[in-house]
C-alpha cells in the first residue's frame, strides 16, 4: 500500500528534524572540541551519527512505501554554549521536543490506520526513552561534579568510551 500524501510530507519533516538533530550535535561536539573536552565531543559526535541513521531509517521506510523523499533546507545550529552542562540540558530538552515529533506521528498514522508506518515508528518511540534516559544521566552527573575540573575531566574520560566498546 503505497503510503498517504499527508504521511509522506509528515515523514519529510521529520526527515529534516533527525538531519537538523545530527548537524545540532555536531555543532556540540565542535563546542567541546575547541574546550579541549574531547570525550564529551567524541559521545555527542557519536550522537549526531545516530541522528543521521535516524533520518536514513525514515528516508529508506519513505521509499520501500512507494513515497518521494523530498530534502528541505537544514536549520543553522547554534554554535556556541556557556558550559557543559548547558549542552546537555539544551540536549535533554531537544531530544523531549523529538519525542513529541515521534508521538505527534503516531497520532497520524493511527488515525490513517498505517500499521507498517506505526511498527517503524514504535522503533523510534523506544529510542527516544533511551535517547531522553541517556542525555539525562550526563545532565544529573554534570550536576553532581558542579564546578570541580576534576570530576569534568573524570566524566570526559568516561564518555571517551563511547563507540569503543559494545554498547
Ligand atoms: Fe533521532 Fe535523538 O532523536
Amino acid at each position: 500500500m503505497v503510503i498517504s500524501k499527508t504521511l509522506q510530507n509528515a515523514i519529510n519533516k521529520q526527515i529534516n528534524a533527525e538531519l537538523y538533530s545530527s548537524y545540532l550535535y555536531l555543532s556540540m561536539a565542535a563546542y567541546f572540541d575547541s574546550q579541549n573536552l574531547s570525550g564529551f565531543s567524541n559521545w555527542i559526535r557519536r550522537q549526531s551519527e545516530e541522528e543521521t541513521q535516524h533520518g536514513m531509517k525514515f528516508f529508506d521506510f519513505l521509499n520501500q512505501r512507494g513515497g518521494r523523499v523530498i530534502l528541505d533546507k537544514i536549520e543553522k545550529p547554534k554554535i556556541e554554549w556557556g558550559s557543559s552542562l548547558n549542552v546537555f540540558e539544551e540536549s535533554y530538552k531537544h531530544e523531549i521536543y523529538v519525542t513529541k515529533l515521534i508521538n505527534n506521528l503516531v497520532d497520524l498514522a493511527t488515525k490513517e490506520k498505517d500499521n507498517a508506518t506505526l511498527t517503524v515508528l514504535h522503533w523510534f518511540v523506544d529510542e527516544q526513552v533511551e535517547e531522553e534516559a541517556s542525555a539525562l544521566e550526563i545532565v544529573e552527573k554534570l550536576k553532581m561534579v558542579e564546578d570541580s575540573k576534576h570530576g569534568l575531566l573524570m566524566l570526559d574520560a568516561q564518555l571517551a568510551k563511547r563507540g569503543q566498546q559494545k554498547e
